[in-house]
């Protein structure tokens, strides 16, 4: 068995069957009574996460990060292919499992609105085997830790969208598991409580070797927070790899040339060493965005060309910069591609080993 990884995803593969009624043929314009369709929400999806570490799952809208998430806390049954949290394979130790886990889910639906928070703590405390003096006193320390010390008697339907994520939050963490799957944590938080939150997630990861799989839209947060992104686009995991590799992917050299003027970004496209030219236009005027290779002496040769064209032409240069590589930059290219020429940049040690 692979003690390594505190969550094993091994060859998952998830189809949903959907029935439509009164539906529209997309593809004839014709309408139907009755229709059956196939979602392939996880295509043979494989990576582990290990304790102490904050595994980030990104993907566009309808991705299937969701799918993950509930794969790994058993709301939902894979196709095929076996999920293991902490060597323990969630369908057969199903019990087992979810003592080890908290999970909040997107939106806010584990939380009784009726209930206050506290009221909320006290219930998914007990249910989860918490009681007497540590449940009331883990709960004012949580309450307190995410700053709804002062909310704590109101009633949840009172309380703003933020606070309600915030509470989801706390019961997810009432019962200190060892494994936290956070699905979209900071949407819909203010600046200081998507901070406050991310500082917390980082803290208990190194502190107590918590393992964290969190999934968000929101490319700063996952670029400041995750040791390592997975990348999951319509069901495949199209990316696997820590932050700074991730960043390192597109590995050529984006530089900015801001000028006076527009210039026609196709005639740079012939020099040798340029591999993308685009053209940006913000308040500041004209910004020539030229990818380069990475290799120096070609860098150098292509960069010495686009500044003789430009001068040739008599643009006037107010600067040049090079635009550092960004998660969304890579995130874009990887997803937005449809030219099959982008692989799959799975490391193989982030694969796992299929097991024996
Ligand atoms: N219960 C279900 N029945 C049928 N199809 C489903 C079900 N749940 C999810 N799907 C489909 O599976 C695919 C993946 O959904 P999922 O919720 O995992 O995406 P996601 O990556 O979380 O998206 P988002 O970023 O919008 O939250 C989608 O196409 C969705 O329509
Ligand atoms: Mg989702």
């Amino acid at each position: 068995m692979n003690t390594e990884y505190a969550v094993e995803l091994e060859h998952i593969n998830k189809v949903y069957h959907t029935r439509h009624f009164f539906y529209r043929d997309e593809e004839t314009g014709r309408r139907r009574w009755y229709t059956k369709k196939t979602v392939h929400a996880a295509v043979d999806v494989n990576f582990g996460i290990r304790p102490g570490e904050i595994f980030g799952l990104l993907g566009p809208n309808g991705a299937g990060k969701t799918s993950c998430v509930k794969m790994i806390s058993g709301l939902v049954r894979p196709t095929s292919g076996n999920v293991y949290v902490e060597g323990l394979h969630v369908e057969k130790k199903r019990l087992q499992v979810l003592r080890r886990i908290g999970v909040v889910l997107e939106g806010t639906r584990t939380v009784i609105w009726p209930l206050t928070p506290l009221e909320n703590l006290n219930y998914f405390g007990n249910l989860r085997g918490i009681r007497g003096k540590v449940l009331k006193e883990r709960a004012r320390q949580l309450l307190d830790f995410i700053g709804l010390k002062d909310k704590m008697n109101v009633q949840v339907r009172r309380l703003s969208r933020g606070q309600r994520q915030k509470l989801a939050i706390c019961i997810a963490l009432i019962a200190d598991p060892s494994v936290i799957l956070l699905d979209e944590p900071t949407t819909g938080l203010d600046v200081q409580s998507s901070h406050a939150i991310r500082e917390k997630i980082r803290e208990m990861t190194r502190a107590f070797n918590k393992s964290m799989l969190v999934t968000t839209h929101d490319m700063f947060v996952a670029q400041d927070l995750c040791d390592r992104i997975g990348i999951i686009d319509k069901g495949k995991l199209i990316a696997c790899k820590t932050t700074p590799e991730l960043l390192d992917v597109f590995s050529d050299k984006t530089f900015e040339f801001r000028l006076d003027r527009i210039p026609e970004p196709s005639k740079f496209l012939s020099i040798q060493g340029v591999q993308s030219v685009a053209l940006d236009e913000n308040g500041e005027g004209p910004v020539l965005v030229v990818s380069v290779e990475q290799e120096e002496t070609i860098r150098s040769a292509a960069l010495y060309e686009i500044i003789s064209l430009l001068r040739d032409d008599g643009y006037l240069l107010k600067s040049v910069s090079m635009r550092q590589q960004t998660l969304e930059n890579v995130f874009l290219r990887l997803t937005e591609s449809t030219t099959p020429s982008v692989k799959p940049i799975v490391s193989a040690e982030n694969q796992l080993e299929r097991r024996v």
